[in-house]
């Protein structure tokens, strides 16, 4: 029985499909500097995530979470967890603040997608999409997905937390690949891995408290998780993942109409214009959140429907567009 030992889980790898994950008494701050025991702290993250993953389930996102064992073990699909973690922010607070010299509580126009390493030792350092890509730990098309997810599970955490007066200010999601190369949420969600203020006063329900020695930790911590119970009906969300198809003729094939536009375009005046070529787009939206499969039908609508491979080559542009607003834009090369 192989058995990883976290700083406040352990995992246990039942098969090459399953893990059993047990949630300790431990609390920890600033990468393990600051640690202690509390009671009762693992059953209450443990339930809280149980809940947050069967929403987000729910709602079709592809979590690691298969059941609970009991009040403090999981039952959790077998997957490697990928070196880089990703942080929303809706609100600026923490480690943006410092980073930046920038005011706390101020609302973000969009929400901020921050990607770090994990890697205690250097204390997570923040990293760029291409930067975590060239050193190959993710794939770019992980790198697409885990941005798409993140937003889409904001607007899903934030409706959650809005029907139980509570405010999402920022969280952090891990994520999973499987021998197949699917990616899965994985790891927790529950106060320890998220801010929550509490909507009217503003008071911080979350691990802050731990961190900032404001004391009632679990307290607060079983609040959310009380609250969470309370909520009978989930709200309506109807996600809506759009792509952008951009095909275009392959390098090695000729372009007549892209040529007679640039004769035109030259004849015109337009001398620094070196080459035209002409293509199609398409746009296609879905109604389901980003996900592997999702990202597998499009390429092979893309592939098999829209271009002829023959002579086609496609590009892919995945959006994910709230319901307010339409943002993350990311481009995939083909
Ligand atoms: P930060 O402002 O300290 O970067 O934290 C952003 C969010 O990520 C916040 O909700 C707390 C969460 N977080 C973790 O879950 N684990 C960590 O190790 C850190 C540093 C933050
Ligand atoms: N989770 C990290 C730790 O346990 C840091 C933090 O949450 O502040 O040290």
């Amino acid at each position: 029985m192989v058995t990883y030992s976290g700083k406040a889980k352990d995992v246990i790898v039942l098969n090459n499909e399953e893990v059993q994950i047990n949630f300790r008494d431990s609390i920890s701050a600033f990468d393990g500097d600051k640690k202690e025991e509390l009671a009762e702290k693992g059953m209450t993250n443990c339930l809280t995530s149980v809940k947050l993953f069967e929403i987000l389930n729910e709602y079709g996102f592809n979590t690691h979470f298969i059941s609970k064992i009991n009040d403090t073990q999981l039952l959790c699909k077998k997957v490697t967890i990928l070196p880089v973690e990703v942080v929303c922010r809706n609100i600026s607070v923490g480690s943006f603040c410092r980073r930046y010299s920038f005011e706390e509580g101020i609302k973000f126009e969009q929400p901020i997608i921050e990607f770090f390493v994990k890697d205690d030792e250097y204390h997570d350092p923040l990293i760029t999409e291409t930067v975590a890509v060239q050193m190959k730990l993710i794939t770019e098309n992980e790198a697409i997905l885990m941005e798409a997810i993140t937003r889409a599970v904001n607007e899903v955490l934030i409706k959650i937390f809005d029907l139980i007066s509570l405010q999402l200010v920022d969280f952090k999601l891990e994520f999973g690949r499987t021998t197949e190369g699917q990616l899965f949420l994985a790891d927790e969600i529950s106060a320890d891995t998220m801010r929550l203020w509490e909507r009217k006063t503003g008071e911080k329900k979350d691990k802050d408290r731990y961190r900032q020695n404001l004391g009632d930790v679990i307290v607060h911590y079983k609040d959310i998780l009380e609250r969470l119970n309370s909520i009978l009906k989930l709200p309506d969300y109807k996600p809506l993942s759009t792509v952008q198809v951009i095909i275009k003729l392959r390098k090695s094939v000729l372009d007549p109409a892209g040529e007679v536009t640039f004769r035109s375009l030259s004849r015109k005046g337009f001398k620094r214009i070196e080459s035209v070529r002409l293509g199609k787009s398409a746009e296609i939206a879905f109604n389901a959140v980003p996900s592997s499969e999702l990202q597998s039908e499009i390429e092979e609508i893309s592939e098999k429907i829209l271009s002829n491979p023959l002579i086609e080559d496609f590009e892919l542009k995945i959006q994910h567009h709230s319901e307010k607003s339409e943002k993350s834009t990311l481009m995939k090369n083909r």
